[in-house]
């Protein structure tokens, strides 16, 4: 494990090396100062991993040696992991692992190919049939990701007569489906029901509008005002799109989500998920009604032009979602690991923010301080996620945290015992 880095780093060496490191577009485009003809000249200037690398102050794309659910391996050493979207800890369960591995001996290892051709076998159907019986909606289709999904969905439906409106705290798939769509696009304020009623309010009757919000919020762990939402946009005839990507298997009846936590299943128009969280695969879903899916269908780009999601991929998906139709409880368990995590954190003083479920962010602010408090915390056996600008706005930066099903209570409590120690070292405690 790499040694800990200077705490008297330069502020704003510091700063630069982390506007460096982020990918957003604007960003990228001050390396094309050196652009001329050659595309690739920008990278010749693009140095800035190496130097975060040097000053040990690189917290990305970290090989795990191993990955086995609530515990990993990295560098050798075993941790608690604290970083995975895996809530219900269903990555190694004996189902999901069996039928994996009878898909991939029936059907090999990929369909090359997509859904629209050569791509679908009647579990890519058993799956969307079973997603729509967990939901209690019409349909549902089943795309190669959880990205994919948002990208297909959104722009087949907002064409140049119509609005995309989103919360600012989307998704980066629900932007990206925005910039792919030929419609426009509005942003109205973080889970501001009121916001949304008055940018709702400015868009020309000429216009079709989808709302589009995330159910739990990524890196904040907060739960939209679905309520509101949903009041607003049928006062102002909008559709609502609710991407439950975090709150299936999270929040609701048996991990139905959103609308069920709300008690208002059948109020959303279309709700998207992915499986590569509680679903302990990789893939995605839009879950409504069948003539809305039977066009999305056949003028969603990525599913048209991509390969479909893989047989086993899929049945690790269905025997996930069988299991959870199975065992409901699991949601109540990853809830009770939330909150014993987020009363411990916040009993010690740390800002955990608006969080209301599993995902859990201990807000810190200074980019350096957050990724040495990372690091720290890995070298004492804790495995999380340090979430910096360009995610979340500059000064603004998080660790986020995640609980699963299958975290043990000592778990937990290990875990809490290592912020304190380190909190109080890192000066973020009194
Ligand atoms: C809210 C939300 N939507 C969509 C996605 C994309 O899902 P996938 O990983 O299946 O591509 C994510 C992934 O992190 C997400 O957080």
């Amino acid at each position: 494990m790499a040694k800990q880095a200077e705490s008297d780093t330069d502020p704003q060496t510091a700063a630069a090396v982390f506007a460096g490191l982020s990918f957003e577009a604007a960003l990228r485009d001050r390396y094309d100062g050196q652009a001329g003809r050659d595309i690739f000249a920008k990278v010749e200037g693009f140095k800035i991993t190496e130097q975060a690398r040097a000053a040990q102050l690189y917290p990305f794309f970290q090989a795990l040696d191993r990955n086995d659910g609530p515990e990993a391996e990295i560098y050798g050493r075993r941790v608690v992991m604290l970083g995975s979207n895996n809530y219900l800890g269903l990555t190694r369960h004996p189902r999901v692992i069996q039928a994996a591995h009878d898909a991939l001996s029936d059907h090999g290892t990929s369909l090359t190919g997509s859904r629209l051709l050569n791509g679908t076998t009647h579990l890519h159907e058993r799956l969307e049939n079973k997603i729509a019986e967990f939901l209690g909606t019409e349909a549902a289709l089943v795309f190669t990701t959880g990205y994919q999904t948002n990208l297909g969905v959104i722009s087949s439906l907002v064409n140049r007569r119509s609005v995309a409106v989103v919360d600012k705290a989307d998704h980066a798939s629900i932007y990206d489906a925005c910039q792919l769509a030929e419609g426009g696009m509005l942003r109205f304020r973080h889970n501001d029901a009121r916001h949304l009623d008055r940018i709702l309010s400015r868009i020309g009757e000429d216009k079709s509008c989808l709302v589009v919000v995330d159910g739990v919020f990524s890196m904040g762990g907060d739960i939209v005002d679905l309520p509101g939402i949903v009041d607003v946009c049928k006062r102002r005839q909008a559709r609502l799109l609710v991407d439950d990507a975090h709150a299936i298997g999270v929040i609701g009846s048996g991990g139905r989500g959103t609308a069920s936590h709300f008690g208002i299943d059948g109020a959303v128009d279309l709700t998207v998920g992915t499986f590569s969280k509680s679903f302990a695969s990789v893939g995605g879903f839009v879950a409504g009604d069948r003539n809305v899916l039977e066009w999305i269908k056949h003028f969603a780009r990525s599913m048209i032009f991509s390969a479909s999601l893989p047989p086993a991929s899929a049945a690790a998906a269905l025997a996930a979602l069988e299991v959870l139709m199975d065992e409901p409880e699991l949601t109540d368990d990853v809830q009770r690991k939330g909150e014993t995590l987020r009363n411990g954190l916040r009993d010690m003083g740390f800002d955990t923010g608006e969080s209301q479920t599993p995902i859990i962010p201990v807000n810190i602010g200074d980019e350096v301080a957050t990724v040495t408090f990372w690091r720290d915390l890995l070298e004492r056996g804790v495995y999380t996620n340090p979430v910096i600008f360009p995610a979340v706005a500059m000064g603004k930066a998080i660790l986020r945290t995640s609980c699963m099903a299958t975290h043990t209570d000592e778990q937990i409590e290990f875990v809490l015992d290592q912020f304190q120690a380190l909190g109080r070292k890192h000066g973020l405690l009194p």
